[in-house]
């Protein structure tokens, strides 16, 4: 079954072809960084205008790249939600205009199950059931996956997600936008064992997170180290550790809790090469298993769209014509 994905949430334009739910003949991302670098964060308005303009070419060299003809797609899957009304409105409307034309089915995606299909991608992915944590720019949640499409939510980030505390370290540091890759960056020459931040464990909700306090540190060790801009790696690594030491001893601590020896690492974050590094240590330690998304699949593309949706237009699950897109309003992942 040939599946175009289309992904638009944020702040890339994405469309993929991808087989099966499983091989990618196509991927295609165009990132709107450069709009969004001067203002420090997504404007959202410039994200909706950059997606009508990207959205038709990107179609298209997917499904040039792809190596066959648009007759030969048996159905379209487009994320749904959640994301940025506007931007999610341009690929899920152009995805039923494109379907209808077309007479194929089509379906919306949530977006965090795109990311946890993700991990079906690569060479080797896990067997149900496994934890997942998906760590990205606006979620930071750990999932029991039971199958392609059925998810139990074990914890979230009760503020910020991991990503956006990359973002807002940078941001305060004067960094740029996105802040996760400069904030790895810079970590490797700095100490991590320097400064040291806090770590929020919350021992009566042990699986959820929260990464505030930790920003509030980073921007506190600013205001009263007027030199701070000598040590900005020794900052990055600090904080860096701090997201890292949380995030591996969470998901650790989940597959214990449910007695699952796979955890898959999934969104933007998991492409943190630190992390990588040091869930597959501990995970290494206690005979788990770690599957984690190449690099490229970590972000937002429109293969883990198709990939998911591929479980859905394979039960016969369609989208309809009316039907709408939703900003925050998780309507099935955490059921
Ligand atoms: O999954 P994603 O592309 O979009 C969302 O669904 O949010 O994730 C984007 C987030 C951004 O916050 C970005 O700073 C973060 O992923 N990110 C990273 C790295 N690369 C991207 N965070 C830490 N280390 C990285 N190498
Ligand atoms: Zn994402």
């Amino acid at each position: 079954m040939l599946i175009l994905g289309i992904e638009s949430s944020c702040d890339e334009t994405a469309a993929a072809v991808v087989k099966d739910g499983k091989t990618i003949l196509s991927s295609v991302v165009s990132s709107q960084i450069e709009v969004h670098n001067p203002y420090g964060g997504v404007v959202p308005e410039l994200a909706s205008r950059k997606h009508i303009e990207a959205i038709a070419p990107v179609v298209k060299e997917a499904i040039t790249e792809s190596g066959i003809n648009i007759n030969q797609l048996d159905a379209i899957a487009a994320t749904r939600g959640p994301g940025l009304i506007g931007s999610l409105l341009v690929g899920f409307s152009f995805a039923k205009a494109y379907a209808f034309a077309l007479g194929i089915p089509w379906t919306g995606v949530n977006h965090l199950e795109g990311h946890i299909n993700s991990v079906f991608l690569g060479p080797e992915s896990p067997s149900f059931p496994f934890i997942a944590l998906l760590v990205s720019g606006g979620h930071t949640s750990l999932y029991y996956v039971k199958s392609h499409i059925e998810f139990q939510l074990l914890g979230q980030t009760r503020d910020d997600a991991a990503g956006e505390a990359f973002d807002k370290v940078a941001k305060m540091l004067g960094l740029g936008y996105p802040g996760g890759i400069v904030i790895s960056s810079l970590a490797e020459k700095g100490d991590p064992e320097k400064i040291k931040f806090p770590r929020a464990y919350l021992p009566s909700t042990p699986l959820d997170f929260s990464f505030s306090g930790l920003k509030t540190s980073v921007n506190r060790y600013i205001q009263i180290n007027e030199n701070y801009k000598d040590h900005v790696p020794d900052i990055a690594a600090g904080f860096q550790e701090s997201v890292v030491d949380v995030l591996s001893k969470k998901v650790l601590s989940a597959a214990n809790q449910k007695g699952c020896d796979q955890v898959a690492i999934v969104g933007g974050v998991a492409a943190n090469k630190k992390l990588r590094e040091r869930i597959k240590n501990d995970a290494s330690r206690k005979g788990i298993s770690v599957y984690i998304p190449s690099i490229e699949l970590c972000g937002d593309n429109g293969a883990m769209i198709a990939a998911a949706g591929y479980h859905y237009i394979k039960k016969g699950i369609f989208s309809e014509l009316d039907c709408d897109v939703y900003s925050r309003v998780n309507k099935k992942i955490q059921k």
